[in-house]
C-alpha cells in the first residue's frame, strides 16, 4: 500500500459527542425528534465531546493515521440569520489540535444528518432556503478550519437519510411520500453542489469530495427484465448521487421517468448549471453490503427497514422497478445486513471505471450485539469481516482502481441511530452503563498490526 494511505476510524458527530444543549449548541432535527418521539437518544453517547482527547490518542496507540468525524451545523450556526457560535468553533478547533498533536489526519465531514431544528421547522430539505444557509455555514467551516483541514466532504450519504426521511419515514422527518422525496433530494444535491463551489472560491487548500452510502446492484439472473430492475435499483441507490456529484448530472432516464408522475419542475436550469460546474475532486464510499434484485412487476411500493436486530424486517419493493432479494447462501446479521464482501470489489471498480476519481472507503463495518462488561471484546467476526473487505480494497486496488483510504465504521461504540447503543460497531469497546469507560476490542490490535504491515497481514484470496 502507498504509504500516504489512510487508514481510520469514522464517526458523525451526532452518534458520538453527546453533550446534545452544551456550550450554546441549538438542537438538532434529531435531538427533537428522539426527544418527541421518547426514543433512545445521542444525549449523552459516547460522550466524545468530552473524551475526545483519549478517543484521539487511541486512534495514535492503535496505528491509524486519519480520523473521519463531522461537524455539527447546530453547534456552530446559532440561527437562520446564521450567526456562528464561537464555542462550538472552539471544540472543533481542540480536535483538530488533538489530532495534529498525534500526527492524526482528519477527514471531515459538513453535514452528518444533524440539520437544526429552527430549519426543520421551516421544512427542513424540502425548503430551498437551507441551500444556501448550507453554503454559508460551510463557509463559515473553510473560514475556520481551512488551516487544519485538507479533505473535506459535504454530505455524508444524501441517499440514507434522504430516503430514510422521506420515503420509508423510519428517520426525521418521518415522511412517506415520492414527491417531497425529490425535493429533499434536489436540494441536498444542490446544496452539496454549492459547498463544493464555495470552497473552489474561497481558494482553500486540499480537496472536497461527498460521501454515498454505496450498495453496488447485482441481478438474480442475466434476462433483460432484470437488467432493467437493475437500472431502476442503481439509479434509486446510487446514481442520483454518484452521478450528479462526480459527473454533474442526474441519471436523465431516472428523471424522465420521475417526470411522467411527479412535478419535476424544482429543478431550475441555472441551478443545474452550478452542479455541472462544480463535481467534486474524489468521492466517499461507505460500504455495508449490495443490493441485489429481481423484477418487481405486482403490488404496491412497499418499505421498511429492521431497527429491532430480528432477522426478517427489512423490504424494499418499488411498485414497477425492482424488489431486493436475499440470497440465501449468504450469511447475514441480525440487522438483515448481508455479509457480502465481494459487492466491495466489483463496486470499487464499478466506480473507478465510471467516474475516474480517487475514491476513499469512508466507512465499512458490522454492527452486533456484544457483552462489553468482559476484559477484552474478542470480536472474531469483526476482523473476518475486515479482512474480507481489505481484501476486497486491495483486489480493486490490484486491477487498476485508485484507493486512498479506508475507515472501520467506527472508531469507538456509538449510537447508532434509530437501533440505540446495543447495536455495536467500535474498534473500542465502550460500556455506556460504566462511566463511558473505553477498552480497545481484539479488532483494534488486529487493525493496529494490520496497519504496521502495511496491509501485508492481510489474508488474500480472490473471490469466485
Ligand atoms: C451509515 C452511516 O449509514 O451507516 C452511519 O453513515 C451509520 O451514521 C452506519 O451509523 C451504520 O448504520 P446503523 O443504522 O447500523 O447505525
Amino acid at each position: 500500500m502507498d504509504k500516504n494511505f489512510l487508514w481510520g476510524g469514522a464517526t458523525a458527530s451526532y452518534q458520538c459527542e453527546g453533550a446534545w444543549d452544551v456550550d450554546e449548541k441549538v438542537p438538532s432535527m434529531w435531538d427533537v425528534y428522539l426527544h418527541e418521539n421518547d426514543l433512545e437518544n445521542g444525549d449523552v453517547a459516547s460522550d466524545h465531546y468530552h473524551r475526545y482527547e483519549e478517543d484521539i490518542r487511541m486512534m495514535k496507540e492503535g496505528g491509524q493515521n486519519s480520523y473521519r468525524f463531522s461537524l455539527a451545523w447546530p453547534r456552530i450556526i446559532k440561527n437562520k440569520e446564521g450567526d456562528v457560535n464561537q464555542k462550538g468553533l472552539d471544540f472543533y478547533h481542540k480536535i483538530l489540535d488533538t489530532c495534529k498533536k498525534y500526527d492524526i489526519e482528519p477527514f471531515v465531514t459538513l453535514y452528518h444528518w444533524d440539520l437544526p431544528q429552527y430549519w426543520e421547522e421551516t421544512g427542513g430539505w424540502l425548503n430551498h432556503e437551507v441551500c444556501a444557509a448550507f453554503e454559508h455555514y460551510a463557509k463559515v467551516c473553510y473560514e475556520a478550519f481551512g488551516d487544519k483541514i485538507i479533505n473535506w466532504t459535504t454530505f455524508n450519504e444524501p441517499k440514507w437519510f434522504v430516503a430514510n426521511g422521506y420515503m420509508i419515514g423510519n428517520y426525521p422527518p418521518g415522511f412517506q411520500d415520492p414527491q417531497k422525496t425529490m425535493i429533499a433530494a434536489y436540494n441536498v444535491m444542490y446544496a452539496s453542489a454549492l459547498g463544493v463551489k464555495a470552497f473552489r472560491e474561497g481558494g482553500y487548500k486540499g480537496q472536497i469530495g461527498i460521501v454515498h452510502s454505496y450498495t453496488p446492484v447485482n441481478g438474480v439472473d442475466d434476462s433483460i427484465d432484470t437488467r432493467i430492475a437493475m437500472r431502476y435499483a442503481d439509479n434509486y441507490c446510487n446514481n442520483w448521487i454518484l452521478d450528479t456529484a462526480a459527473l454533474g448530472e442526474f441519471p436523465i432516464d431516472l428523471i424522465s421517468v420521475l417526470a411522467k408522475d411527479y412535478d419535476v419542475s424544482f429543478m431550475k436550469a441555472d441551478e443545474l448549471k452550478v452542479i455541472k460546474e462544480n463535481t467534486v475532486d474524489f468521492i466517499g464510499l461507505n460500504y455495508y453490503s449490495r443490493t441485489l434484485v429481481k423484477p418487481y412487476t405486482g403490488g404496491e411500493t412497499q418499505l421498511s427497514f429492521n431497527h429491532s436486530g430480528k432477522k426478517g424486517e427489512s423490504k424494499v419493493l418499488i411498485k414497477g422497478w425492482f424488489e431486493q432479494v436475499k440470497d440465501p447462501n449468504n450469511e447475514t446479521t441480525e440487522w438483515d445486513t448481508e455479509i457480502y464482501p465481494k459487492g466491495l470489489q466489483d463496486g470499487l471498480i464499478e466506480a473507478w471505471d465510471r467516474y475516474h476519481l480517487p475514491i476513499y472507503v469512508t466507512e465499512n463495518g458490522v454492527g452486533v450485539r456484544e457483552d462489553v462488561t468482559v476484559d477484552q471484546v474478542n470480536d472474531d467476526y469483526r476482523i473476518s469481516f475486515m479482512n474480507d473487505h481489505i481484501n476486497a480494497i486491495m483486489n480493486a486496488m490490484d486491477q487498476g482502481a485508485d484507493i486512498r483510504g479506508y475507515y472501520a465504521w467506527a472508531s469507538f461504540d456509538l449510537y447508532s441511530w434509530k437501533n440505540g447503543v446495543e447495536k455495536r460497531y467500535g474498534l473500542v469497546a465502550v460500556d455506556f452503563e460504566k462511566e463511558q469507560k473505553r477498552t480497545p476490542k481484539a479488532s483494534y490490535y488486529w487493525f493496529k498490526d494490520m496497519i504496521e504491515s502495511n496491509g501485508e497481514k492481510i489474508q488474500r484470496r480472490e473471490f469466485d
